[in-house]
This record gives structure tokens, C-alpha cells and sequence, in this order.
């Protein structure tokens, strides 16, 4: 799709035909909290190895699309269809979605108090199938091999992301869904992660990451949509969405 897409419904699903599916592939899908009607009719491609930066101001509906593909019973996914690798997504639990490899990493990176840095890795090896074994997590990870020992929740900001996202990719992990992972980090931290991801996508693990911190999410990624009300604006690349001006100023406010 080209330039900026006003919500049409009609045209977003002419773009997604079962023909060009792509490798992770969101058809319709309509999410409820309750009686509020949230994700409303989101449908996206994915290709493998794809960095999608999914973007939108506070309240459009990102964290709950994110939490919806995770399988997540909250919000409640009423209608559509989700296929990863050509496998049903949306008839799964989230324990079941995490087991075909969808690992969500939540904004609040739900470390486990009282568990140490280790504790909290071995954890996440304990569910079949594994990801990466500790060493390697290590390898990749150093400031986690010297805090091993230290309590997860005692970890400054920065670490307790990385330790979230080790916890993922300690899962055998095809689609990592990241939920504003620089939130509250000083910009030296911020970098850090960004290696981090950017080690992520030259593993080619597709990924998609949620940030209110467009221009740095859109550095990362290759790809952008845009969620406005629950609703997909724009699908693009994400060149397309930094040369845009006028499309960030009017979704984006950066
Ligand atoms: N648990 C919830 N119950 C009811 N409404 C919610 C809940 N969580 C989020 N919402 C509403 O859903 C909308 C989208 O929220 P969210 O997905 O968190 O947006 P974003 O992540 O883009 O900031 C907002 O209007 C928000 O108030
Ligand atoms: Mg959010």
C-alpha cells in the first residue's frame, strides 16, 4: 500500500488474501474488554524476518492488538483469524500461542520477584519446545551473567528488559511481540536495547515492536502500521512513514 490509507476497510481486505498470506498473517480481527468494542477489524501481514514497527498515539489500541495475537483472554478476541506459519493462532490459548512461539514481552516485563536473574531464565526453559540454552543467553547478555545471582526485581530498568527479553528468547521463539520496550530507560539504556533488537533481527526472528518512540522503532524496523481506533491506517514500510511528515503529525504527533 501506498502513501497514507485513510480507514477503508474494503481496501485493507483486498490487501490480505489468503494467496498472499504472509509468514504471520491477522485477518479481521475484532477484540473486546467486556462491552468495549477495542481492536476493531485489524488485518496485517507479516513476512518472515520482518521488524514491524507498530505505531499510534496513546489509547489507539496497540498493547490490546499485541495482547489479542499473544491469545491473551483479555480483551476477548470475538471475531478473525491468526496464522503463524500457516497454523491457526486464534482458536489457541496463550500458553498454547506461546508453545508455537509467539513470546510477548508485556511493558511492565513481568519479572518474577524473589527469583533471581538465573531463577527467572530457568523458568522460562521448564515449557517445551526451548530456545536459547543459558550459556548462549549469556554470551549475548553479559550484564545478565554478572547479575545471575541478584534478585530480578532489584535490576535497574534497562536490565530488567533485557532479562524480559533473554526470558523470551530462552522460548523457542518465531514471533517476538515487544510492548514499548524504552519505556522509562535513560537514553543510554535505550541504545542497548536497540542493539539488542537489532541482534534480534539478524537472527531474522520476526518482530513486532509497539513504541512511543516512533523514530527509533522506525530506524529498527523495515516495516510500519499505523493503528488509529483500533484501526490500521497505514501499512507500509517504515521509510514511508519517517519521510512522512504530514502522516506523523497526523497519527503520531512526533
Ligand atoms: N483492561 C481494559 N479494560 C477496558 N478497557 C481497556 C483495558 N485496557 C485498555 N483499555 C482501553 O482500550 C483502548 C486501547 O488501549 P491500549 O490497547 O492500551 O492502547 P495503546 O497501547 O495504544 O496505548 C483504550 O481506550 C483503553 O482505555
Ligand atoms: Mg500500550
Amino acid at each position: 500500500m501506498n502513501a497514507m490509507t485513510m480507514p477503508d476497510a474494503k481496501a485493507i481486505e483486498q490487501a490480505v488474501t489468503p494467496a498472499g498470506a504472509g509468514y504471520f498473517s491477522v485477518r479481521d480481527i475484532h477484540a473486546y474488554y467486556g462491552e468495549s468494542y477495542i481492536v476493531q477489524g485489524v488485518s496485517f501481514d507479516v513476512n518472515e524476518g520482518d521488524i514491524v514497527a507498530l505505531l499510534g498515539r496513546n489509547g489507539a489500541g496497540k498493547t490490546s492488538t499485541l495482547r489479542t495475537l499473544a491469545r491473551a483472554t483479555d480483551p476477548e478476541l470475538k471475531k478473525g483469524e491468526i496464522y503463524l506459519g500457516g497454523s491457526a493462532i486464534h482458536t489457541l490459548r496463550d500458553f498454547q500461542a506461546a508453545q508455537k512461539g509467539i513470546q510477548l514481552v508485556q511493558e511492565d516485563r513481568r519479572i518474577i520477584p524473589g527469583l533471581s536473574v538465573e531463577e527467572n531464565l530457568v523458568l522460562a526453559q521448564i515449557a517445551e519446545p526451548k530456545g536459547w540454552p543459558l550459556e548462549k543467553i549469556y554470551e549475548h547478555f553479559p550484564r545478565l551473567a554478572e547479575r545471575r545471582k541478584q534478585d530480578g526485581v532489584t535490576l535497574s530498568g534497562g536490565e530488567q528488559q533485557m532479562l524480559a527479553v533473554a526470558r523470551a528468547l530462552a522460548r523457542d521463539i518465531k514471533l517476538l511481540l515487544l510492548d514499548e520496550p524504552y519505556e522509562g530507560l535513560a537514553p543510554v539504556i535505550v541504545q542497548e536495547i536497540e542493539r539488542i533488537v537489532q541482534q534480534i533481527k539478524s537472527l531474522g526472528i520476526t518482530t513486532i515492536i509497539v513504541e512511543q518512540n516512533a523514530v527509533a522503532a522506525l530506524e529498527l524496523a523495515n516495516r510500519a502500521l499505523i493503528l488509529d481506533m483500533g484501526q490500521i491506517v497505514f501499512d507500509g514500510s517504515a521509510k514511508e512513514v519517517l519521510d512522512n511528515v504530514e502522516l506523523r503529525n497526523k497519527y503520531l504527533a512526533v
